[in-house]
């Protein structure tokens, strides 16, 4: 799909001659990185940093492919992001410009945040949690998300968000394998119109200490909503009880470049989550590099707002880390773009003056089906570039968000990178790059990347394989939570000394990088990761499944939805399916999907099939699925155990599968 559309879109864009001129990323930046990529990384380190003790080691790789980076210096993530520009006079500078859902606003200075990162800290400690201990947060889109996570930072306490949209279910597990000590929630959030319910999920995931959640000792719970909620008197403490009692002072401790600063839990291939590790001085130098970098930021005048969720590694990185270590100032809006009209985005441009807007292609997507009148009545004036991440974007989707978000005048930045990666690799940079619609185009300064064949050997330009990253870079991950084999052999087995990203990439006649998607069975939906075999086991675990396969089928608007194919258990006592009841059963298996894992995964379609197309070996063949649920003639079946069996499921859905 990318490279046709490209050939037929050879449109560029130059950079604007103002922005080229004064931009904070020029391009000796490439040559300096190139020519001594070590002292390029601890001089970005020194410089966007404050160390309490300063780094004299820069990379040691000798236990690779675990990682070291500025080992012997010591800081202070949350001093960094906060203490230091209060300290450097900028305490009246509005950190957060925040805006619910409903329309209630929130103005919080650096000032302000210091405050309230200082009080939720002591809180902390006082609930007996200590440097080291995991906190579970499960938040909504609030500042107190922000706050709780700077908060862990600065005690040293690695956080691991958990995203609001995940179910009960979702999150003991994530509870468990961390050992959260503490779980910091909500009463609820707003989302479209209405209170959903965290802190009765978080009730349910502790409620039956057999099945889990027994690491936990406390539950710190914001009111939001003020919906009702359960107490539990032993357990449960309001936030605006012990944090706004707590005292103002609070002195952080230098902590361990090495210092874990948190766990995010992403869908691999299995259908567990894996925990990914991040540390402190690597990972903040890389988040705050590539935010001035890739946004061209100037803290004092620019208004920056990165549309994701804290829950998902975008939040962190360029919510919360990046965003703060570079003293800027942010909007964070709590709901969803309808709410209650389709113009709510360009309203908060306007209402803010946003310079800066990050956000994911599926929702340019949505916007473009939305029609671009709805922008034409507001003053958009004040954005001077966009960012994109989290899928690859259509040339389509990035000439009208260009267009119609950009006025046909503001760069647009495709910027590919990952929860393991920690901080943007690929992207153009503002002032130098000339952009090409759908490309994300070349690693950052100080980043190697290189696209393999099946065998290990880089492409030429023009050739197309495995994106894999050549050399260690500061923001990479650690680890695995608890699993370092795991580690090792998801990204370092596949070409040993690279690391394997899982997506496909295919380089163009100028050696620009053009991302092709997941080569495994990650999927992508809305710019999420789901994993196949992990809504496969949640579709088992209810009784009349016998057996599950899920595939990701190109969407207009998602990118990929999930499509599910079920065979049913005979020996169950229920009576066999027919016409009526299908409609109930496929009703009743999503809403298990959403139990077990929450909304997001929740299939677009679920086909009830009699068998699967299996290789001898018992191997599904998703390819085949893929097929038929993008409604395509079915490729190559000789290698099928049984070769009539995709006959008999197109026979059995009656030519109906693409609109199930
Ligand atoms: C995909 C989100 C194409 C990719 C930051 C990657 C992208 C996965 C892009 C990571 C992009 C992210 N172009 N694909 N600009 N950005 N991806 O961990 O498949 O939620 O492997 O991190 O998203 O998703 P994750």
């Amino acid at each position: 799909m990318t490279s046709q559309q490209e050939r037929t879109s050879p449109q560029v864009y130059p950079p604007p001659p103002d922005l080229a001129a004064h931009a904070v990323a020029q391009a000796e930046l490439y040559e300096r990185a190139g020519a001594d990529r070590l002292a390029f990384w601890a001089e970005q380190a020194r410089s966007l940093l404050t160390w309490e003790t300063e780094p004299t080691q820069t990379l040691d790789w000798s236990g690779a492919p675990f990682a070291r980076w500025f080992a012997d210096g010591r800081l202070n993530v949350a001093v960094n992001c906060v203490d230091r520009h209060v300290e450097a006079g900028h305490g009246d500078r509005v950190a957060i410009h925040w805006e619910g859902e409903p329309g209630d606003r929130r103005t919080i200075t650096y000032a302000d945040l210091a405050r309230e990162v200082k009080k939720a800290a002591n809180a902390l400690l006082s609930l007996g949690v200590q440097q080291g201990d995991r906190v579970a947060l499960y938040l909504p889109m609030v500042p107190e998300a922000v706050v709780a996570m700077l908060a862990c930072a600065r005690i040293g306490a690695p956080h691991s968000v958990v995203f609001g949209g995940f179910s009960a279910d979702a999150l003991r597990s994530r509870v468990d394998d961390a050992q959260a000590v503490v779980v910091v929630t909500a009463d609820g959030g707003y989302r479209r119109g209405a209170p959903s319910p965290l802190k009765a999920n978080v009730d349910e995931a502790l409620a039956d200490r057999a099945r889990g959640g027994g690491s936990v000792r406390k539950v710190l719970v914001v009111r939001r909503t003020g919906q009702d909620v359960a107490w539990h008197d032993e357990r449960d403490v309001w936030w605006h009880d012990v944090v706004d009692a707590a005292s103002e002072e609070h002195e952080a401790p230098a902590l361990e470049a090495e210092h874990p600063l948190f766990v995010l839990y992403t869908s691999g291939t299995t259908g567990r989550p894996k925990g990914i590790l991040h540390t402190s001085g690597g990972y903040l130098t890389q988040a705050a590099y590539t935010h001035r970098t890739v946004f061209d930021v100037r803290p004092e005048s620019d208004v920056y707002w990165c549309a994701a969720d804290v829950g998902w590694v975008t939040g962190h990185s360029y919510i919360v880390y990046g965003p703060l270590a570079n003293g800027v100032t942010q909007v964070m809006y709590e709901g969803t773009p309808d709410t209650p009209t389709r113009e709510r985005w360009w309203e908060v441009v306007e209402r803010y003056g946003v310079t800066l807007l990050y956000t994911a292609p599926t929702t340019v997507r949505t916007f473009m089906k939305w029609g671009a009148d709805l922008l034409e009545g507001h003053d958009l004036s004040s954005l001077r570039l966009l960012g994109s991440v989290g899928e690859p974007i259509n040339p389509e989707a990035w000439t009208w968000y260009r267009t119609h978000v950009g006025s046909g005048r503001t760069p647009v930045v495709d910027t590919w990178w990952q929860t393991e990666t920690g901080g943007i690799m690929i992207s153009p940079l503002p002032g130098v790059t000339t952009t090409k619609p759908g490309s994300a185009q070349r690693a950052l300064p100080g980043i190697c990347t290189a696209v393999l064949d099946d065998t290990g050997v880089p492409v030429a330009d023009g050739g197309t394989g495995y994106l894999v990253v050549t050399e260690p870079w500061p923001g990479m991950l650690r680890g695995i939570w608890g699993d370092a084999d795991r580690y090792v052999e998801t990204y370092w087995s596949r070409f040993p000394g690279r690391y394997f990203a899982g997506d496909g990439a295919r380089l163009d006649e100028d050696g620009d990088v053009w991302l092709l998607g997941r080569v495994d069975d990650v999927m992508n939906v809305s710019g999420h990761r789901l994993s196949t075999a992990e809504i496969e086991s949640a579709l088992v675990s209810h009784p009349r499944v016998a057996e599950a396969a899920v595939v990701g089928a190109s969407d207009d608007t998602t990118g990929q939805a999930v499509c599910a194919f079920v065979i049913l258990r005979a020996d169950d006592g229920s009576p066999p399916v027919g016409e009526e009841d299908t409609e109930a059963l496929v009703a009743a298996l999503r809403a298990h999907v959403g139990r077990e894992i929450g909304p997001i995964a929740k299939p677009r379609q679920v086909l009830v099939v009699a068998e699967l197309p299996k290789t001898r070996s018992g191997k599904i063949m998703r390819r085949l699925l893929r097929d038929v649920a993008e409604g395509r003639e079915t490729g190559d079946v000789t290698t099928l155990a049984d070769s009539s069996v995709m006959g008999s499921i197109r026979a059995g859905l009656g030519g109906s599968a693409a609109d199930g």
